[in-house]
């Protein structure tokens, strides 16, 4: 993620992480310059990355919430590194991501429309195991490409680019 991040330039632009856990994508974008905020539903991790910023000496917004459900702006970049793994209930929400380990991604996708700017870039991380072709498939509004790949023993992760087709907002 951090690499196809890397390619894309973000100072003074706005970023928005979702399900941000540790913080590396915001802090990054963060020490790059950009205007971020952070989410997770997990408070600790959204007072953990709160401090990691402090320390680290930049600012950004780190806000509790369900996917979107606390935020209300547009962004120029919007990032999710979703739970992917396949269960049956969301026991662990670091790693729990419903049936084929998709739900969060697809909840996320249905989202992202009112999330992001008329040019804005959205990257999203799936699993091989979660279909990534049908996702794709769904998104008629969105031009989507894999712009990072990197296989493991059971699995081969993506991290789709999304943009708006023809840069038109669709809301
Ligand atoms: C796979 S971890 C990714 C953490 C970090 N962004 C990274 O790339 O290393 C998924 C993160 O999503 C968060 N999360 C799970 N369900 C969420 C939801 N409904 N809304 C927001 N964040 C959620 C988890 O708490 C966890 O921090």
């Amino acid at each position: 993620m951090l690499e196809a991040i890397s390619t894309i330039p973000v100072a003074n632009r706005d970023v928005l992480d979702v399900g941000t856990g540790s913080g590396i994508q915001g802090l990054y974008c963060a020490l790059m310059g950009a205007n971020v905020t952070v989410t997770d539903i997990d408070p600790v991790s959204v007072g953990w990355v709160q401090q990691a910023a402090q320390t680290l000496g930049v600012t950004l917004t780190a806000v509790q919430s369900d996917l979107f459900s606390n935020v209300s702006e547009r962004f120029h970049l919007v990032l999710f590194n979703p739970p992917y793994l396949p269960s049956e209930s969301f026991e662990d929400r670091t790693v729990d991501g419903g049936s084929k380990g998709k739900d969060l991604a697809a909840r996320f996708l249905a989202g992202l429309p009112t999330h992001l700017n008329e040019d804005g870039t959205a990257l999203l991380l799936l699993s091989s195991q979660n279909d990534p072709a049908s996702l794709i498939a769904d998104q008629k509004g969105f031009e989507v490409s894999v712009v990072a790949k990197r296989a493991f023993f059971f699995e081969e992760l993506q991290v789709l680019c999304l943009r708006f087709r023809g840069n038109h907002a669709r809301q």
